[in-house]
């Protein structure tokens, strides 16, 4: 049997697209999956309820804290831009460093620029250190 050499060309280079995966962006599925339900999908908030993240003073002044805030959640009254919030934001322990590392990224990218990106080394070292 023959093959045809375009063919042959096409299968391979469909194969490595698969293995490769490069198109998934792991930061906005896990965003999407873990903050946007009380965040919303833009980071504006919910009303009196959760916090916006896009342009929220809070967020942008303690960025240093995120990765800790996003593996242990928050607890106690936070002021985000003048208006007080007082609920429990719930920790999400399974969360790997990587995972943290992309959520910051995307919040980065997408929703709040004044927040700088991240690398992984950054986030191992600021959850090595959470309180
Ligand atoms: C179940 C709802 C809920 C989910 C899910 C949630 N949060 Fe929150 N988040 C809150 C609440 C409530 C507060 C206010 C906490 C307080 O009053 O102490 C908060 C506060 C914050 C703050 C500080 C306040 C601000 O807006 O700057 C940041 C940053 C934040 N969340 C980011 C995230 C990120 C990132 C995720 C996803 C990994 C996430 N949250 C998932 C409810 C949630």
């Amino acid at each position: 049997m023959k093959i045809s050499l375009p063919l042959f060309f096409l299968a391979i280079i469909s194969f490595m697209n698969g293995c490769g995966d490069s198109n998934r962006d792991y930061g906005s599925e896990l965003y999407t999956k873990h903050c946007s339900n009380c965040h919303g999908i833009e980071g504006q908030g919910l009303q009196d309820l959760y916090p916006p993240l896009k342009g929220a003073d809070y967020l942008i002044e303690n960025q240093g804290d995120l990765a800790c805030q996003i593996l242990y959640g928050m607890n106690g009254e936070i002021v985000v831009n003048g208006k007080a919030f007082n609920q429990a934001m719930p920790s999400i322990p399974h969360l790997s460093d990587v995972d943290l590392t992309n959520i910051i990224n995307y919040i980065s990218k997408n929703i709040e620029p004044s927040v700088k990106p991240v690398t992984l080394r950054e986030v191992k070292n600021r959850i090595y250190d959470c309180k």
